[in-house]
């Protein structure tokens, strides 16, 4: 079958690979209908998330029809259309039963300290062959796989495997809730879902950072007030839509890709923006040891605490923070001195993708969402490369792209 391989930092191919066979009776094989890539594969490829294993199928969203399980699958059956949660849990140990998926005991090979198991992701988190194939084995397959009405179409369904549970989360983390306002940095597809949940959440007023236009088009178009950083300095400009005291609220839907503004607060260069510059390439450094740009593709972000510290500024005293954006172990940089003072909590992590499916599935049922209207590009496998290089550079207009593996037949 053909799969999204990673090769090396900078490297990934659309591959032919061997078809996945159940390895325990506890397994699901799934035919999948769609895949997408995510920002988070593109933290592997950049080299931003180090030690992928070459030879891993890459992606972690999907959708698909079982095509056959174990003995002991219960509560799924062959035939069933389903979506596949992103991060993988037993569904019995005691975070499972907490709904602490993404912390399961049981599902890392690499033992129960080793953190989130999920598909396509780097050696610490299993690894497991991922989603962007024509066909992946789930493990415990009765929890991670949640069926699908027929209400929901494909397009609509993908995002339930990562996107829309993760942006939920993350307001969730940042205590979003009636009347409070809301800031969102980063409006990629998971931003999108954070002001989206912000809003069902009640948040009074949702303000999102970026700079790409498209996307802070489509932030304006769900109800938000958009600051570019390229044009405003988004602490001041935070500052003066609240009246001086900051938000709320802020969520981090950047991660460790983060940059730094190119014009305009740049050209001040202070001693102290001079030492920020300086700080930040360290930062790089201890979390891209290697990395392999190719024209204008596969550059990690040249500020991976960039978001962290506006965050902080404009965040008003007692404020929460809820940090979804993803970061690799190696990264140490925090303004703790500054959090800590202004009395600030603190959440973050991988989102624990089960717990919030079944109630998200209900909310597109309602009519409360249609998350479909994130989805600008749909793809065949057989170009997966080139959508990876579009959505890597950010080309204006390309947000969630959704990949058919089947059309590769
Ligand atoms: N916690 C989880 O379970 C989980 C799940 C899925 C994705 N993620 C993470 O969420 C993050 C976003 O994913 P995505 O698919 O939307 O990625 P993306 O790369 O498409 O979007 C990131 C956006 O951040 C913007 N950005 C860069 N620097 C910025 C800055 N200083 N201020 C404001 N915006 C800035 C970029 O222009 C881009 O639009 C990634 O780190 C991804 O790994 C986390
Ligand atoms: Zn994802
Ligand atoms: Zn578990």
């Amino acid at each position: 079958m053909k799969a999204v391989v990673f090769h090396a930092v900078g490297d990934i191919r659309l591959d032919e690979v061997p078809e996945p066979t159940l390895e325990a009776q506890t397994d699901a094989i799934v035919r999948l209908t769609g895949s997408a890539i995510c920002g988070t594969d593109l933290h592997f490829v950049r080299g931003t998330m180090a030690d992928m294993v070459p030879g891993t199928v890459l992606g972690h969203e999907g959708i698909g029809i079982v095509e056959s399980v174990g003995r002991d699958v219960k509560q799924i059956a062959v035939g069933d259309r389903v979506v596949i949660p992103s991060t993988i849990a037993c569904g019995q140990c005691e975070p499972c039963k907490q709904g602490f998926f993404a912390q399961c005991n049981q599902a890392n090979p690499n033992g129960p300290e080793a953190g989130t198991a999920f598909y396509g992701g780097p050696k610490s988190t299993g690894p497991f062959q991922g989603l962007q194939a024509e066909k992946a084995r789930v493990p415990f397959a009765d929890t991670n796989l949640v069926k699908l009405p027929s209400t929901i179409s494909d397009e609509q369904a993908i995002l339930l495997s990562d996107i829309f549970p993760t942006g939920y989360f993350g307001a969730i983390l940042a205590e979003v809730g009636p009347g409070k306002t809301v800031a969102v940095f980063g409006c990629g597809p998971v931003g999108m879902f954070a002001i989206a949940s912000a809003k069902i959440l009640g948040a009074s007023r949702i303000f999102a950072i970026d700079t790409i236009a498209s996307r802070l088009e489509m932030a304006r178009s769900q109800g938000a007030e958009v600051i570019d950083y390229n044009a405003q300095d988004p602490v001041e400009a935070l500052k003066q839509l609240t009246s001086g005291r900051g938000v709320d609220c802020v969520i981090d839907a950047v991660g460790v890709d983060a940059n730094h503004p190119e014009r305009g607060l740049v050209d001040r260069v202070s001693p102290s923006k001079r030492a920020e510059k300086s700080q930040f390439k360290q930062e790089v450094k201890t979390v891209a040891p290697k990395t392999n740009p190719d024209g204008d593709n596969w550059h990690p972000g040249d500020a991976p605490s960039q978001v962290v510290r506006w965050a902080v500024k404009c965040l008003k005293k007692v404020g929460t923070l809820g940090i979804i954006g993803v970061y690799p172990m190696q990264h140490m940089s925090f303004p703790l001195g500054e959090a800590m003072n202004k009395n600030l909590t603190l959440k973050m992590g991988n989102c624990n993708h089960r717990k919030y499916i079944p109630e998200l599935i209900d909310l597109i049922v309602r009519g409360v969402i249609d998350p479909s209207t994130v989805v600008t590009q749909h793809g065949h496998m057989a170009s997966a490369i080139d959508a990876y290089k579009a959505f890597d550079k950010r080309e204006e207009g390309w947000v969630k792209v959704m990949l058919e593996p089947q059309a590769a037949e």
